[in-house]
């Protein structure tokens, strides 16, 4: 039987980082994972070099039943202290866009950065190894384990949640949180590329690969980034945003100009001559395939010198306002985060700590606080992981 201050299931971002704080406290700290490799979604996230946190944290950012609960902790430990520990491990990193930061090398230099302080730290790290009952015993909890049972008087559950199985997401932490009475919000994939009925794919198979700079508009929420055609339905960062917001049965709106004014563009175009066809005109705003499709969709005939203006608003509103109704999501199986999961009503804003049971901690994307794509799922596994790391 091996006994510690605190076990911690989990060794991806929220876990490790929880391990090191506590380590370096002085805690006897063990992370155990039933992956053969900790941090693997740091690991391949990001294209390979990890979207590491955003400059621009806010708590509207976030999605939760509660969206400030989150902001505890991300002010405690703020995106300004991750980029400190990156660069003082001499990991260089750069801005993309929007306030987006990436790794100049490697995602692997942040795994490799947190597995060494954990080790240095004096933290254990049990790979490969399966998660059982965690059960209550006197003071502090007992949990088996494929190596043997292990006793500690805090346990932090940070097993993530249900993203993309085949990297080892499972619902573990959530039955966790429900064996000791713990509330849930319902969970469902988010920052998830939505599909389109059959009827919808066939016209706009010829789409697939086409992508352009836009919006993707549910309700008030509008995001100003890329729309891509997929032979599924809909992806692209803008689409992946509004996923998050989507739900069954509602429409999306899509701006296809990429900041251009579609309705000017083809009145000028019509006043200085006009005797092009819609598409060729449509093509000064969209790509070509796009304009082929949009014209199709319009069901306007004749050249552009034969369209009134309210043919043109039509033309100009199908590429604004371009509404689409998805049929769904392509699920976790490519979904990059869960929304819902452990209530955070059930939790210590300060800690983490679930305040019904006393040493049960739950920490990162197993908890109900969904970022938006942009470094911020990651600055909240950061922060929520220092911020139960310092009591635990
Ligand atoms: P995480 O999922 O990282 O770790 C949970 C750990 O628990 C895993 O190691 C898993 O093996 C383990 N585990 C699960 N069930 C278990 C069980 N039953 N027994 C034992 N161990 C178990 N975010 C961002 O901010 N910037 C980005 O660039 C990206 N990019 C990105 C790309 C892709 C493809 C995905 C899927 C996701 C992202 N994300 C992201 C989201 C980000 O990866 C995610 O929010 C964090 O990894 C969450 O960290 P956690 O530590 O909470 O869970």
């Amino acid at each position: 039987m091996t006994e510690v201050d605190a076990i911690i299931l989990g060794a991806g971002a929220a876990g490790l980082f929880a391990g090191i704080e506590a380590a370096r406290r002085g805690r006897r700290v063990l992370v155990v994972d039933h992956a053969k490799a900790a941090g693997e979604k740091i690991r391949i996230s990001g294209g390979g070099r990890c979207n590491f946190t955003n400059l621009d944290i806010r708590a509207e950012r976030f999605l939760s039943r509660n969206p400030h609960f989150a902001l505890s902790a991300l002010k405690r430990y703020t995106q300004w202290d991750f980029i400190a520990r990156l660069d003082a491990a001499g990991i260089a990193w750069h801005e993309k866009t929007l306030g987006q930061l990436f790794c100049d090398g490697s995602a692997t230099q942040i795994v490799q950065m947190l597995t060494r302080h954990l080790a240095q730290a004096g933290g254990m790290l049990w790979l490969g190894t399966e998660l059982g009952a965690v059960t209550r015993d006197g003071p502090g909890f007992r949990v088996e384990t494929a190596r043997g049972a292990v006793m500690a008087q805090s346990v932090v559950v940070a097993t993530g949640g249900k993203s993309i199985p085949k990297m080892g997401a499972t619902g573990y932490g959530y039955r966790i949180a429900e064996s000791f009475g713990l509330g849930l919000e319902e969970t469902r994939p988010a920052l998830v590329p939505l599909t389109l009925a059959a009827q919808e794919l066939e016209r706009t198979k010829l789409l697939s690969g086409t992508a352009v700079t836009g919006s993707a508009s549910h309700g008030r929420t509008r995001f100003d980034e890329a729309v891509l055609f997929t032979h599924r339905g809909l992806s692209g960062p803008a689409i992946l945003q509004i996923s998050s917001y989507w739900r069954e049965g509602d429409a999306i709106t899509l701006d296809l100009a990429g900041g251009q004014d579609a309705g000017a563009v083809l009145r000028a175009q019509r006043q200085s001559g006009g005797r092009i066809a819609l598409r060729t005109a449509l093509a000064r705003v969209v790509p070509e395939k796009l304009a082929r499709y949009l014209e199709e969709a319009s069901g306007l005939t004749g050249n552009l010198a034969d369209q009134p203006n309210a043919a043109l608003d039509h033309l100009a509103a199908l590429v604004h306002a371009h509404r689409i109704t998805p049929v769904g999501s392509e699920g976790y199986r490519t979904a990059e985060v869960t929304l819902g999961g452990v209530s955070t009503d059930m939790l210590d804003a300060r800690t983490m700590e679930a305040k019904a049971v006393p040493g049960l901690y739950f920490i990162g994307e197993v908890v109900d606080v969904t970022g938006w794509l942009g470094g911020y799922n990651f600055q909240w596994a950061w922060s929520s992981g220092w911020a139960a790391g310092q009591v635990i």
